[in-house]
């Protein structure tokens, strides 16, 4: 029997949740989508009239959600109410690394999870097709099955996975246009479903449908090669810096090559964001679960490559301003963990801040996109030093200028464009000598910046 979707809920309304459901509520103006979460003020500020407060800034989104907002794209707190009403349900809440207990620091906590899954079993009064948005380890939907499928009523439920490829600061273009669209299901009317809703705007030949398992472990497997992609070119940015090879010609190089391809070759402080971390440890997890030692090390080394090219990052600093930076100004340019996103989650930044903190420097951090208090909450939830401690050390300036005036050295750790549209003499005028540029990102360029006199380093050269 054909599925008619007439009402989705999606639980989560976060970085992927927002975007994808903003989205479809955009091309399917007929199928009402009610974004629920127990976040009170995640969902007011998605109701705020003023757009600029949206909770997620991603560009092109506010004029989607001006769009469909209170047509049919409506976004509440009553979790219950919208999961009773759906049709389809998504779940589209975070599996964050595990802090506790069995598998703590590795696996998935699947408790978010679990919730969702419990509540849907509870409220629901008519059959569902229930989808799995998150990223899962490979085998979640055994356990989400076996929750929905033992409630002791008659509702049906369909679980089927559709794990989400877009990347922050691209999301709605990657949604509009995307690569793929993954579906994993068992049961072809439902996996039909959700084919017919993501053909109103994808070729169908992008609608690639496979096994429940196929799909969940696609996903992880697409986050590892994409992050590996980075540890390996960022480590032979390191080979760069000691042979006088350029790591931007070497990438070039390689990327000319069409078996190779050229995205996803630019070496970097280190990657981060809250999946590519959080997926290779949860492969890794499941890797030694079933006893594959070889799977669990290769994959571990793109971790520990990504933590390298990140410790090395802040020691060159400490090294190049003679051993020492226990009271010296760092400005730090960028603090979100790519551009045109405010997302910090495992940003580059965090790390390289707290390694300068150990060594007593007094940081200054300026992003275009991240509050004062999002700088604090990160570098606390480390626990490296009192809090106390963080907050005479760190400074947050609404001001480039101003977070670089009396500075030793400035660090560029997020690739943002207008920092290349800054007046770098002005900059430089107010900096103390010898005035240093420690590039992450490959940003600036060189000839200019050392015509300016400064002493220019970049990753990779
Ligand atoms: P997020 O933290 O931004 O959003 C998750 C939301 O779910 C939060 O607002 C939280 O309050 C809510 N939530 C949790 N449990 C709930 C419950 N029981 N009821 C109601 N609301 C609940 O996370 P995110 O970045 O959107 O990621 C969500 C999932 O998508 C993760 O599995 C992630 O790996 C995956 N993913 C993320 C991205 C990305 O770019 N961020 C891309 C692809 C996939
Ligand atoms: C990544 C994937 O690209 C998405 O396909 C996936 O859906 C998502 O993770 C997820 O599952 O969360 P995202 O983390 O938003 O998306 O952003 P990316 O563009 O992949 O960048 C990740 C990190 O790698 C950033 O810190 C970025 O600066 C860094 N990076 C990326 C590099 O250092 N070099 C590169 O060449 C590319």
């Amino acid at each position: 029997m054909a599925f008619t979707i007439k009402k989705i809920c999606c639980i989560g309304a976060g970085y992927v949740g927002g975007p994808t459901m903003s989205v479809i509520a955009q091309q399917c103006p007929d199928i009402q989508i009610t974004l629920v979460d127990m976040n009170t003020e995640r969902i007011a500020a998605w109701n705020d009239p003023d757009l600029d407060l949206l909770p997620i800034y991603e560009p092109g989104l506010s004029d989607i959600v001006a769009e469909a907002r209170g047509r049919n794209l409506f976004f509440s707190t009553n979790v219950e109410k919208a999961i009773d009403e759906a049709d389809m349900i998504f779940i589209s809440v975070n599996t964050p690394t595990k802090n506790y207990g069995k598998g703590k620091g590795m696996a998935a906590d699947l408790k978010y999870i679990e919730l969702c899954a419990r509540q849907i079993a509870d409220v629901a009064t008519s059959d569902k097709i229930v989808v799995e948005k998150s990223t899962l380890p490979v085998r979640t939907a055994a356990a989400l099955k076996s929750i929905l499928h033992n409630t002791g009523s008659s509702v049906n439920f369909h679980i089927l996975s559709n794990p989400e490829f877009l990347a922050e600061g691209t999301a709605v273009q990657d949604l509009l246009n995307p690569d793929r669209v993954l579906i994993g299901g068992e049961h072809k009317e439902a996996i039909q479903a959700l084919v017919d809703i993501y053909a109103r705007w994808v070729d169908r030949d992008r609608i690639l449908t496979t096994n429940l398992w196929s799909s969940e472990l696609s996903k992880l497997t697409a986050n590892a090669f994409l992050a590996q992609r980075v540890s390996s070119i960022n480590s032979i940015s390191e080979l760069c810096e000691k042979t006088g090879a350029d790591v931007q010609e070497v990438a070039k190089a390689i990327g000319m090559d069409t078996r190779i391809g050229s995205k996803f070759l630019k070496a970097s402080v280190g990657f981060g964001g809250s999946c590519f971390q959080k997926d290779i440890l949860n492969l890794v997890y499941i890797a030694r679960s079933y006893n594959l030692q070889e799977v669990a090390d290769y994959w571990e080394q793109v971790i520990l490559m990504n933590n390298h090219q990140k410790q090395r990052f802040a020691d060159n600093i400490i090294q190049t301003l003679f051993n020492t930076v226990n009271g010296k100004k760092i400005a730090i340019l960028g603090w979100a963990f790519k551009k045109d996103t405010n997302d910090t989650r495992e940003s580059a930044a965090i790390y390289v801040a707290d390694h300068l903190l150990n060594e007593q420097a007094d940081i200054f951090v300026y992003d275009p996109k991240v509050p004062a208090e999002k700088v604090f909450v990160d570098l606390d939830y480390l626990n490296s030093r009192p809090d106390a401690e963080t907050r005479r050390l760190v400074s947050v300036s609404e001001d480039p200028y101003e977070a670089c005036k009396d500075a030793h050295a400035i660090a560029i750790l997020t690739e943002w464009d207008e920092f290349k549209t800054y007046d770098w003499s002005r900059i430089k005028s107010n900096m103390k000598s010898p005035s240093f540029i420690f590039d992450g990102r490959k940003l600036l360029d060189r000839t200019q910046l050392e015509e300016l006199g400064f002493v220019y380093y970049a990753i990779g050269e």
